[in-house]
């Protein structure tokens, strides 16, 4: 949410893994060359980028879902958004080193397609776009809240508290319709019930809910941070929401702040075609006065923006 035009630009970025975490989930290490490191050394949690995945081949037909079998073959004219679940920057004397993570979701042809990336390939890559979250100065605690593939941000900012504001309480919850949709590896914590290993390993902890009771608490991920809000008193001036996931679990994350007086920031999610403000087809509508609304773009002045300000038909 910070507003302001930052500078982006097309680059190549090399591959340098492509790794297979679950039936239908990628985990994708980037290296951006000089000028894409440059633009990126900066990046906030909750930004994003777009590849151009229209050069990359098919992979092997027996490699492809059977259901996206048909859909696969369909051209791949538009670059297609991604956040990252990781971003590191080695500075140097000659300018900084950026690599990126994404963690993806194989749904459709473009995504078919990264699966046959390899280590050495190279990708176009379009950004930083976008504003991320705010992390206002006074923060003490910070209550992440993801669904399903809204989880990579939340893992880049649960990492990014972790370096950059060490003294911030960071607890995770992590949502999805049951425990083979985490794009996470599931473990048995030290106090037996159940955790993320991804969040552990950065130090965040974490709570699990799955809508089938398969994993962690039984129900949405949103009833469980109201159960955690119910039982843990937090200062509501120094504590705030980020969520990031489907629209329904955003607008019950917004209402769920709403109760409990909590400042909230929610990444939304909208098909882009251009990325960067031009293409009008990211539409958000938001409220501008207490009876009018109007339409921000989610590409330009989101994708995160305060949940307060959201309007959610859902
Ligand atoms: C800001 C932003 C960040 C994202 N970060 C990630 C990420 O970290 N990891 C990840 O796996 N995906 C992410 N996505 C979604 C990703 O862009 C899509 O999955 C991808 O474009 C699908 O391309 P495709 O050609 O494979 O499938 P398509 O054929 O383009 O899409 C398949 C189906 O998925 C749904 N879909 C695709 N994109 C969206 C969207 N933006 N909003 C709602 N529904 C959609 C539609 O129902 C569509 O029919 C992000 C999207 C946005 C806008
Ligand atoms: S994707 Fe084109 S204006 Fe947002």
């Amino acid at each position: 949410m910070q507003h302001k035009d930052v500078q982006k630009g097309v680059f190549q970025a090399e591959v340098l893994s492509n790794q297979q975490i679950r039936q239908c989930y990628y985990r994708l290490n980037l290296l951006f060359d000089a000028h894409g490191s440059r633009l990126f050394q900066r990046v906030i949690p909750g930004q994003f980028l777009q590849l151009d995945l229209s050069p990359v081949a098919l992979p092997d037909i027996k490699q492809i879902p059977e259901h996206l079998k048909d859909a696969a073959v369909r051209g791949v004219m538009l670059r297609r958004p991604f956040s990252f679940s990781d971003v590191v920057v080695t500075p140097s004397t000659e300018g900084p080193t950026v690599k990126v993570e994404i963690l993806y979701c194989v749904l459709g042809p473009a995504t078919v397609r990264m699966m046959s990336l390899k280590k050495g390939d190279s990708v176009s890559v379009l950004g930083p776009l976008g504003n991320g979250f705010s992390i206002s100065e006074n923060l003490t605690d910070a209550l992440l809240i993801a669904g399903g593939m809204g989880s990579p941000p939340i893992l880049h900012l649960a990492g990014y508290l972790k370096r950059h504001h060490p003294d911030v309480n960071t607890v995770c919850f992590v949502g999805a319709k049951s425990c083979a949709d985490l794009p996470f590896t599931v473990k048995i914590g030290n106090f037996k019930g159940l955790i993320l290993e991804e969040f552990e390993l950065i130090g965040a902890p974490s709570h699990i809910a799955t809508d089938d009771g398969s994993a962690g608490f039984d129900g949405y991920v949103t009833d469980c941070l109201r159960h955690w809000l119910e039982k843990n008193s937090v200062d509501s001036a120094k504590t705030t929401i980020f969520a990031c996931g489907p629209e329904a679990m955003l607008a019950g994350t917004a209402r769920l702040a709403q109760d409990f007086s909590l400042p909230c920031q929610v990444s939304m999610e909208r098909m882009m075609a251009c990325g960067i403000g031009l293409c009008q087809s990211c539409a958000v509508e938001v409220k501008e006065t207490k009876n009018q609304t109007a339409y921000q773009l989610c590409c330009k002045n989101g994708p995160v923006f305060d949940a307060k300000k959201v309007v959610f038909r859902i």
